[in-house]
C-alpha cells in the first residue's frame, strides 16, 4: 500500500481505555459459539485434500467477527459446517457449549447470492421459516411485519423479490433469517453482489440492526474497510491448507461511522490486515524460494 512515510500511524494493537474496556466487556460474555480443532478434508482426484487444518477460535454472545483470508481458504466452509451444512472430517463445534450436529434455526444463514423464493411475497418469504416451526398464520404475519419494519421494508410486504433492487432482497434476506430468532447470524459475503454505495448503505444497516437486538454475527468479506468497519475482531485465515493465521482486535471505538475509515485506527488496522493477506513481494520471494526448493529438491 502506498502510504506517505510520514503518516506515523499508531500500532493496531494500541487501544484506548474505553476501546480496551470494551474488550474486556466482550471477553467477560459467554462463548456462544466454539470451533475447536476443525478439520475438513475433501476429495479430489488425487484423493483427499486437507482443506481446513486444525482451526478453532470462538465468538462471544453479541460479537461482530469477520472473517477474511485468500480466496480457496476456506472461510465458506467454514461457516457452512458450523450451520450442519457440511460434513467436518474431525474436531466439533459447540453451540452453548453443545456439540452441534444438524441445521438449526439458531444458526441463520444470509448468503452472497440473493436466496428468496421468487414466487412468494417479501411478508410471505420472512414468514417462511416461522411457519415451518408451526407458528399460527396470524403470529407469523405479525412477526414478519416487524421484521420487515427493522430493516425498513415494511411497506413492500406484499411485492415480489424480482419488483426490488438487490440491495432490498439482502435487506429481506436477513430479515427472514433474524425472524427465526437465531443464536448467530453467519453470512457468507452478504453485500458482495452490490454496488460500493448499496454496500456502505447495507454496512450502516447492519450495524444498526446488530446494535438493537440481540445477535452475535459472523460475517466473511473480502473487503477489508468493511471488516474493520463492522467487527469487533477479525479472523485472518491462511489457505493451503485452511489455518488460522490471526484473531485480530478492531481498536476503532464504537460507535462508528463513515467518517472513521480515515482514522489511525482504522488504517493501521487495515494496512496490518493488507499485510497478512498480502505478504510484502520480499517475504513472498522468499514463498516462493521454499516451494521451488522443495519442487526440485535443490537444497
Ligand atoms: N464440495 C466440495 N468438494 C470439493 N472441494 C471443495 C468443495 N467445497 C469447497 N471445496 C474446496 O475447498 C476450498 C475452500 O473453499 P471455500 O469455498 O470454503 O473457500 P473460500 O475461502 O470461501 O473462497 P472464496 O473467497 O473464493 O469464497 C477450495 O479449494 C474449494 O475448491
Ligand atoms: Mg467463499
Amino acid at each position: 500500500m502506498n502510504l506517505p512515510d510520514t503518516l506515523n500511524l499508531p500500532d493496531y494493537r494500541e487501544q484506548s481505555p474505553e476501546v480496551k474496556a470494551a474488550f474486556d466487556r466482550l471477553k467477560g460474555r459467554p462463548e456462544v459459539i466454539r470451533v475447536d480443532h476443525l478439520v475438513k478434508d475433501f476429495p479430489t482426484d488425487d484423493g483427499m485434500r486437507r482443506i481446513l487444518d486444525d482451526v478453532s477460535f470462538s465468538v462471544h454472545k453479541r460479537e461482530f467477527m469477520s472473517i477474511i483470508g485468500p480466496s480457496g481458504c476456506g472461510k465458506s466452509t467454514v461457516i457452512r459446517i458450523m450451520a450442519c451444512l457440511e460434513e467436518l472430517t474431525d474436531g466439533v463445534i459447540l453451540l452453548d457449549d453443545k456439540p452441534v450436529t444438524e441445521p438449526g434455526a439458531d444458526r441463520g444463514m444470509v448468503f452472497q447470492k440473493y436466496t428468496l423464493f421468487p414466487w412468494l411475497t417479501v411478508k410471505k418469504n420472512v414468514m417462511f421459516g416461522l411457519e415451518v416451526a408451526h407458528m399460527s398464520n396470524f403470529d407469523a404475519e405479525r412477526d414478519a411485519l416487524q421484521w420487515l419494519d427493522i430493516v425498513g421494508l415494511e411497506p413492500y410486504a406484499d411485492l415480489y423479490p424480482a419488483q426490488l433492487s438487490g440491495g432490498m432482497q439482502q435487506r429481506v434476506a436477513i430479515a427472514r433469517a433474524l425472524a427465526n430468532k437465531p443464536k448467530v447470524l453467519l453470512m457468507d459475503e452478504p453485500f458482495g453482489a452490490l454496488d460500493a454505495q448499496t454496500r456502505a448503505k447495507m454496512q450502516a444497516y447492519l450495524l444498526q440492526i446488530w446494535e438493537k437486538i440481540d445477535i452475535t454475527i459472523i460475517f466473511i468479506t473480502h473487503d477489508l474497510d468493511e471488516a474493520v468497519y463492522l467487527s469487533d475482531r477479525v479472523l485472518v485465515l491462511k489457505a493451503n491448507p485452511g489455518k488460522v493465521q490471526e484473531m485480530v482486535e478492531v481498536p476503532v471505538p464504537r460507535p462508528r461511522g463513515p467518517e472513521q475509515f480515515l482514522s489511525p485506527q482504522f488504517l493501521s488496522t487495515k494496512i496490518h490486515l493488507e499485510e497478512l493477506i498480502h505478504p510484502s513481494a520480499e517475504e513472498s520471494k522468499d514463498d516462493f524460494k521454499v516451494v521451488n526448493m522443495v519442487a526440485t529438491g535443490d537444497p
